[in-house]
């Protein structure tokens, strides 16, 4: 499907939101920018009116309808956009309503797809999404699976999540799991690098927020620079910054001594294993 035509046919749904937290409220805010979807097709609900009535005063032509049960009535595509404790209490009443016409996203982290079919039985091609929380300003990675592998409604995921960065599709399972905490855990761990790195400035004397700065505007370099070497390999380009017997070789091969790599990625994976956890309690 081209993605012209799939645009078109996002134009022509109505997409609900089950929850208009800080993740359904940048979507909602991206497509209306990239005039994906006409605002007066979407349709949002909230456990509590506060978050909708604010959305209602930047975007008065969106839908805001008190109960859950008349959107999934209404929506094509239904968003579940809620944190994973709260889904079963808010669809399993309404389960029923669901059939083969709709479709359903689960923003909801950690629940699996065979979870969603037991929740909506009825529903049509049901798509587990993972957002990260750089979606908020738009530099998101978001993974997605689905009940159907060879879905035509796949090219609505890729609508609807693109205007907020990079969707990636990828296996339920060990791809899926890698996805959530190299990407979403992710950020965590990079922030957390991001702040030995301001320590180590302010430590040698820079005020607290130019070490932020300088900090952030190193990693925010490295990663443009690597993202522009479109060419260039990651360690293409690590070489080539790296003069022989120069400064940044002697930093770099003390790295290797204390095998940064290899702790980083015990850290990976003790990650993964709670995940795991979680999914089964
Ligand atoms: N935000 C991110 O960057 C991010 C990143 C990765 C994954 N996720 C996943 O995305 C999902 C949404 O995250 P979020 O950050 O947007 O959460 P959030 O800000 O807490 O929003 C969740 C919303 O769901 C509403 N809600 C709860 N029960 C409801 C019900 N029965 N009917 C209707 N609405 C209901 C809540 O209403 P109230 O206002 O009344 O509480 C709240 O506004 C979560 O599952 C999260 O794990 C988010």
């Amino acid at each position: 499907m081209s993605d012209l035509f799939a645009k078109t046919m996002l134009k022509r749904k109505k997409l609900g939101f089950i929850g208009t937290g800080n993740l359904a409220q940048a979507i909602i805010t991206a497509l209306v920018e990239e005039n994906s979807i006409a605002r007066e097709n979407i349709y949002i609900t909230n456990r509590t009116p506060g978050k909708p009535t604010k959305l209602k005063k930047k975007f008065p032509e969106i839908n805001y309808l008190s109960n859950n049960e008349e959107l999934v009535e209404t929506c094509d595509i239904v968003v579940f956009a809620m944190k994973p404790q709260d889904l079963q209490n808010a669809v399993e009443p309404i389960s029923y309503v669901f059939d083969k016409s709709k479709l359903v996203i689960s923003l909801a982290a950690g629940v699996t797809i065979q979870n969603l079919k037991r929740l909506v039985p009825e529903a049509g091609d049901i798509f587990r999404v993972m957002a990260n929380t750089p979606a908020r300003v738009k530099r998101g990675v978001f993974g997605y699976c689905s009940t159907n592998n060879n879905s035509a409604n796949e090219s609505y995921i890729l609508e609807l999540f693109s205007p907020l960065g990079l969707v990636v599709a990828a296996e339920e399972g060990e791809e899926f799991d890698a996805l959530t905490v190299a990407c979403s855990s992710g950020t965590g761990f990079v922030l957390e690098l991001l702040h030995y790195w301001q320590d180590w400035l302010q430590d040698r004397g820079y005020e607290e927020e130019i070490a932020k700065k300088m900090a952030i505007e190193t990693f925010i370099g490295a990663a443009e620079l690597a993202k522009q070497a479109e060419h260039l390999s990651v360690e293409e380009l690590r070489d080539q910054v790296t003069s022989k017997k120069g400064v940044t070789i002697a930093g770099l091969e003390k790295m290797r001594e204390f095998e940064v790599e290899g702790n980083l990625a015990m850290s990976f994976e003790k990650a993964i294993q709670r995940n795991r956890q979680l999914a089964i309690d």
